[in-house]
């Protein structure tokens, strides 16, 4: 069966074909990523049903890729950065301080804090996180009349692992709900004005979890928030990256809310835009990690047999970081998709549990482990060096969260298959110098 053109999971453009041309052309490993996909998914978000108004920004800590932000913020979508750098990063790209919103642990101090006046000036809204951020930036918005957003920690989250759980006890992101009163205190004594309120419960969490938070943040709106015009639930839409999973349905999700906030119009006269800033949603599934077969060793007739492979942690650190599962597509030399865990029908004689490993100096550098960081074998044809592991749902939280200089290899290239088809270079690959330039001898 030629099975070249074949694409390598459900709602992808990209087929084991393309992901070969790329690693042919730009050498592996790379991330491939889906325009097709992408550009879907926003449309879907931007989609959302919604009583009042809807504005969402892509959570660009999924992926801060240049060519990618501007894909995204093309589609409508504005960005939720969660750094300083983030937003200058945005900025740089071309995207107006207007439709960014900051969102961030730190406390923008000395060219930071000069920095971040100028982009309120131009229009970033500063979510404000903390007492000690508000207490910092209160002079200067209401000098200014500049409104500013608050992200409360309602005492609830959810997560995909317990370390992606944003709103419980162990995470502290937000103002407590249990000093709540007096924070908007301070803000009315200073004369700001919180016209935004903003929740992000956690990332790939249960949907029951974010419907609940709709209710429990109108709640507190109403309570505490005479001004707010804005209401953003966050982000963390699951995803389904591997077969059998099931998705967060978006849709539903903003049926949901447009109810709520009906109802929430009824009862107060108060009509509030809501805000959602998916991150992973946009991008994970519409991204592929191709890599190549360096080696194949066995551990004996009790062990496991494993193949290395020339990208690992360093490019996908999500199973060493949080036991996420993603799928495998085994493709020969040649471009031939042997085995897809999307398509068991593929499966060839010689599948088998097999281990996925790369190639830096740790036993948990492996593409597949549980959440306790014990190795899971998966079922997969038998690879020959130089056939190709492509690694599916790496389009989120991977290449931008990669420890990418361990054991000194280099970032990576980033290729985007565009929607003509072609595939086109978003990010060279780092020259082995840039790993030192910065480094002074003694
Ligand atoms: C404040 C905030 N918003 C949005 C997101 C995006 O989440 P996800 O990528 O799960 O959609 C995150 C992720 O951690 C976040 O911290």
């Amino acid at each position: 069966m030629n099975t070249a053109k074949m694409q390598l999971a459900p709602k992808t453009t990209v087929a084991a074909s393309h992901a070969v041309a790329a690693a042919e052309q730009f050498g592996t490993p790379l991330y491939v990523y889906d325009e097709t996909c992408i550009v879907r998914h926003c449309r879907n978000v931007m989609d959302m049903p919604n009583a009042f108004g809807l504005a969402p920004r892509y959570a660009m800590k999924a992926n801060s890729s240049r060519a990618i932000l501007q894909l995204v913020a093309s589609q409508g979508l504005g960005i939720d950065a969660s750094s300083l750098n983030e937003a200058r990063r945005a900025i740089a790209a071309g995207i107006a301080p207007e439709r960014i919103m900051l969102t961030t642990q730190e406390v923008p101090m000395a060219q930071n804090r000069t920095d971040l006046e100028e982009m309120m000036r131009g229009g970033l809204r500063y979510n404000v996180c903390s007492r000690r951020q508000l207490e910092l930036i209160a002079d200067f918005a209401a000098s200014e009349d500049i409104a500013i957003s608050m992200r409360i920690h309602p005492g609830v989250g959810s997560g995909e692992s317990a370390t992606r759980n944003t709103g419980d006890k162990y995470s502290c992101f937000g103002v407590h709900l249990s000093i709540l009163e007096d924070v908007l205190a301070y803000a009315g004594q200073k004369g700001v004005k919180c016209t935004g309120v903003h929740v992000h419960i956690g990332s790939g969490g249960d949907p029951e979890a974010w419907r609940a938070n709709i209710d429990c943040e109108l709640e507190f709106v109403e309570n505490f928030f005479p001004d707010a015009t804005h209401v953003s639930f966050g982000g963390g839409f699951k995803v389904a990256r591997m077969p059998g999973e099931k998705a967060a349905d978006i849709e539903e999700l903003g049926c949901y809310a447009k109810k709520r906030f009906e109802e929430f119009y009824a009862r107060t006269g108060r009509k509030l835009a809501m805000e959602v800033e998916p991150g992973t949603y946009i991008v994970a599934n519409a991204g592929f990690l191709v890599t190549r077969v360096l080696d194949l060793k066995s551990t004996g007739r009790d062990g496991f047999e494993f193949v290395i492979v020339d990208g690992g942690m360093e490019v996908n650190t999500r199973p060493l970081l949080y036991g996420s599962s993603h799928p495998f597509y085994v493709v020969s030399a040649t471009g031939s998709l042997l085995s897809s865990e999307f398509d068991p029908m593929l499966e060839e004689t010689a599948a088998g549990e097999r281990i996925i490993v790369g190639r830096c100096c740790e036993s948990g550098d492996s593409q597949s482990l549980d959440e306790h960081g014990h190795i899971v074998p998966r079922f997969l044809a038998a690879p020959a060096v130089g056939d190709y592991v492509i690694v599916g749902g790496c389009g989120a939280y991977c290449s931008a969260m990669s420890p990418f200089n361990y054991n000194s290899h280099i970032q990576v290239p980033e290729v985007l298959l565009r929607e003509g088809g072609s595939l086109q270079l978003i990010r060279r690959p780092q020259l082995i110098d840039q790993i030192w330039q910065n480094e002074l001898g003694l």
